[in-house]
């Protein structure tokens, strides 16, 4: 059988495809989309993918030969599911490998954004440091401080978990009560609204899907603290980029950290001159071991696909149970 990787990815994930199949590697400059996907993935098995892979519906309805896409990501909103659960197509993802080395992004950002580092890495790196001043580069405290966790999946517990090290009172919004989250970090699980309300430090951890585009809007950024601050390392849509820099340019909110934009791989063009904004280009799972394990895990779900077996993470198992291969 033939498999194809649409993209340069760690060589374990390559090894382990080559074990059981005929591999061919993508090794062009722009990420495959539309046709010329469509084209790459004729007489194909099964595909490993990133992220920039758009499987539209259309895409998808083209594919003749493929019966597994295996996403070298925990997000999936770069594939049409319905679709291809339709045409029996297994989806599978990543979850669970990269959600410490996200959370530690996540703290990254946070704590640059409200210790004002990148400002003073700059300072630094042009000699432009004045000396030690009481009142100079004074940023906010994040000790004691209210954390507002939008998603509480893996990755948003993770970083729950951290906030308890800050002392940090933790109110979060999921789709069902985290008992064991609150038990033990004594999270609080309120509306959006509240949340916003409330939190110093919003932090997104959902999933990008059609009830969560924009789901930061102005609406929600007018009802933030103006001393609060947003982070988000889950998906760039789910913040309306232009709402944003109207919220910056107004002081509705103290600042912002993403690791992820509205239209990959660009940035609003306004977000960077904003002293209080703090960017990185979408590396939260962008950790040697991190992206060894996803890799890997790609691959054990493509091989175990093709070969009729349950894979480790499966998008839409009700293919399996209709599967008559
Ligand atoms: C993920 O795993 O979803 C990362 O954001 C990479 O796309």
């Amino acid at each position: 059988m033939r498999v194809f990787v649409t993209w340069r990815i760690p060589e374990i994930g390559i090894q382990l495809l080559r074990q059981h199949f005929d591999v061919t590697v993508y090794t062009g400059d722009e990420p495959l989309n539309g046709t010329a996907l469509v084209n790459h993935l004729k007489g194909m098995a099964g595909v490993l993918a990133i992220f920039h892979n758009r499987f539209t519906a259309d895409v998808i309805e083209q594919l003749t030969t493929v019966r597994v896409i295996a996403n070298m990501a925990v997000g999936y909103d770069n594939i049409d599911v319905a679709t291809a659960t339709r045409k029996g197509i297994c989806v599978t993802n990543t979850p669970g490998v990269l959600t410490e080395a996200t959370a530690d992004l996540t703290w990254a950002l946070l704590l640059a954004v409200s210790r004002r580092i990148v400002e003073g890495h700059q300072i630094m790196a042009t000699d432009n440091f004045p000396g030690w001043d009481p009142l100079y580069l004074l940023g906010a405290e994040i000790y004691g401080k209210t954390i507002g966790i939008v998603g509480m999946g893996r990755i948003g517990s993770a970083v729950a978990r951290r906030a308890s090290a800050w002392n940090m009172p933790i109110l979060y919004t999921s789709r069902s009560p985290k008992p064991t989250i609150e038990q033990k970090l004594g999270a609080r699980r309120v509306s959006l609204e509240e949340l916003v309300h409330n939190a110093d430090f919003i932090s997104i951890h959902t999933p990008l899907t059609p009830e969560t585009h924009h789901l930061f809007n102005t609406n929600i950024f007018r009802q933030m603290k103006p001393t609060a601050y947003l982070i988000n390392t889950a998906r760039g849509p789910i913040v309306d980029e232009n709402a944003l820099v109207t919220a910056l340019r107004n002081h509705w909110i103290a600042g912002a950290a993403l690791d992820v934009f509205e239209n990959e791989p660009h940035p609003h063009p306004a977000l960077k001159n904003f002293p209080n904004v703090v960017m990185t280009p979408h590396i939260g799972s962008a950790t040697v071991e991190t992206r060894n394990r996803m890799a890997e895990l790609a691959a054990q779900n493509l091989i175990a696909c093709l070969q009729g077996k349950q894979p480790p993470a499966i998008v839409n198992p009700e293919v399996l149970l209709n599967d008559n291969r």
